[in-house]
């Protein structure tokens, strides 16, 4: 809702488009457009016939009725506007192409940014705060008491910034210090502050990350790590600390953080991306573009379906102050004889989980199903994900969850030809990280 700058939100959360390379200045922007979130643009090519923005056919009939698609779609930043500016789309006036737009099918529906939050580690439980044993905050870091990093690249002008200062200073005392004197962190003659606020509060909680400053739609990066003297920084802080440090890493998106801390709220946000190690710079050209693996070059390959080497943290993860034991609720093993004539049909599989709380905590968690082919497959992806569940659960009881996915469609896999091919053999489905495992055999008979 960027209504050319005069105001307007942005709510973005996972990812749709593929995330070829990290250090992708337009990866914030990529995380902005959504599942949720669908953005039409005006092609070149379309226009000629007529533009996305306001093609009922494709808004209405594909979007919400093939594809059964319900979230909102927004314009791409300027693209009614350049419907009438620069396309003089059917000589519109501007009414005329927001009503267009309007009636081709989109809405707006609000929703919650702290369920981007996304809990990574949680020594000895440090986490949720009790506000009542922990009065006194230090909150440090160039992000601290920034608005700029939770709008994104295609921002308009909220009506109101709750920064993590802000909503921080209502759980507690709060003393406040930069500790960089901008994003990029340039030198550490504000990190002496920092670590005296430190050593007082009783509990220290470090705000960094990147802004629009460090990565941007023009603004590659060179690596992954934080940028400047910030990693510096956490380093200075984590050795005069008295209480817990907690450590915050912000791109986009930030309201909530305290909710978060202060347990007012149960994290269940999944990172929408791997997380990989300072090297994978390294391994591979920015514009090279396979997504496989080339093991005579040593290159890593790209995405959580192809990459084979270590990663900080894996796509998908994500902690909650609850734990979740997960079990399989039905049988771990699936045959499936398939027919090959010529009308042939792919099958349903059902399949059913069951997770539980185990603390006294009620929560919910997301689980995550992924395919894995048969091994030996040249070319195959390492796994793919093939429906995920939000499931709620009541501390110390457990609710079942249920799969079903169809065979063709889960369990294919696209050659590298471009073509979709189904291998015979055991596929294994796992659910969560990898705990459960579940085989289904596939065979074909003639
Ligand atoms: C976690 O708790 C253990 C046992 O109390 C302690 O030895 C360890 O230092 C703690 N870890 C951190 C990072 O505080
Ligand atoms: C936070 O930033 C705003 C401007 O963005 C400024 O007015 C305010 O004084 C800052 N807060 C603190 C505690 O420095
Ligand atoms: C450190 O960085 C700040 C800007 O953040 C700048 O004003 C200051 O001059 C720098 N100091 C040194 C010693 O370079
Ligand atoms: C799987 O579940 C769907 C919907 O619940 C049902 O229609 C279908 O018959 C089931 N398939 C199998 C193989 O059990």
């Amino acid at each position: 809702m960027y209504n050319l700058g005069r105001a307007g939100l942005t709510y973005w959360s996972p990812n749709i488009n593929v995330v070829r390379d990290p250090r992708r200045g337009r990866l914030q922007r990529h995380q902005e457009k959504t599942l949720l979130w669908l953005l039409c643009a005006p092609t070149t090519v379309l226009m000629a016939f007529l533009a996305t923005c306001a093609d009922p056919r494709l808004l209405k009939g594909t979007i919400r009725g093939e594809w059964d698609l319900h979230g909102y779609i927004v314009s791409d930043c300027d693209s009614i506007q350049v419907m009438v500016d620069n396309h003089k789309w059917l000589g519109d006036t501007k009414e005329d192409v927001v009503a267009q737009v309007l009636k081709a099918g989109k809405h707006t529906i609000p929703e919650a940014a702290r369920e981007g939050a996304v809990l990574l580690k949680n020594i000895n439980e440090s986490l949720p705060l009790d506000s009542a044993k922990f009065k006194n905050i230090a909150v440090i870091g160039p992000h601290a008491n920034s608005t700029a990093a939770m709008v994104g690249n295609c921002a308009g002008v909220p009506c109101r910034y709750v920064t993590p200062l802000d909503g921080i200073s209502s759980f507690g005392e709060v003393i406040y210090e930069m500790g960089c004197g901008e994003m990029a962190c340039r030198n550490d003659s504000l990190f002496f502050p920092a670590m005296e606020a430190a050593k007082k509060a009783d509990a220290t909680l470090l705000l960094v990350g990147l802004d629009l400053s460090i990565e941007a739609e023009s603004l590659d990066r060179e690596d992954l790590l934080l940028p400047g003297y910030q990693t510096q920084l956490i380093n200075q802080v984590a050795q005069v600390y008295r209480g817990p440090v907690i450590l915050i890493i912000m791109s986009a998106g930030g309201r909530g953080i305290a909710d978060v801390v202060f347990g007012k709220y149960n994290p269940k946000g999944r990172l929408p991306l791997t997380w990989y190690e300072s090297s994978y710079v390294d391994m591979l050209p920015m514009t090279s573009m396979p997504l496989r693996p080339v093991d005579s070059f040593s290159y890593p390959g790209r995405t959580y379906k192809f990459y084979n080497g270590a990663a900080v943290y894996p796509f998908g993860y994500g902690l909650s102050y609850t734990e979740f034991g997960n079990e399989l609720a039905s049988p771990a093993e699936a045959y499936l004889e398939i027919k090959l004539n010529k009308h042939q049909q792919c099958h349903d599989l059902n399949h059913t989980s069951e997770g539980y709380s185990q603390r006294d905590k009620d929560g919910s968690e997301v689980v995550m199903v992924y395919s894995k082919p048969p091994d030996g497959v040249s070319g195959a992806h390492a796994k793919q994900v093939i429906g995920f569940e939000r499931v709620f659960a009541a501390a110390g009881k457990s609710n079942k969850v249920r799969f079903s996915f169809n065979a063709c469609k889960s369990l294919a896999i696209v050659d590298t030809t471009g073509y979709k091919v189904f291998p015979s053999d055991v596929h294994k489905i796992t659910v969560g990280y990898g705990g459960l495992l579940f085989f289904v055999r596939v065979s074909f008979n003639h």
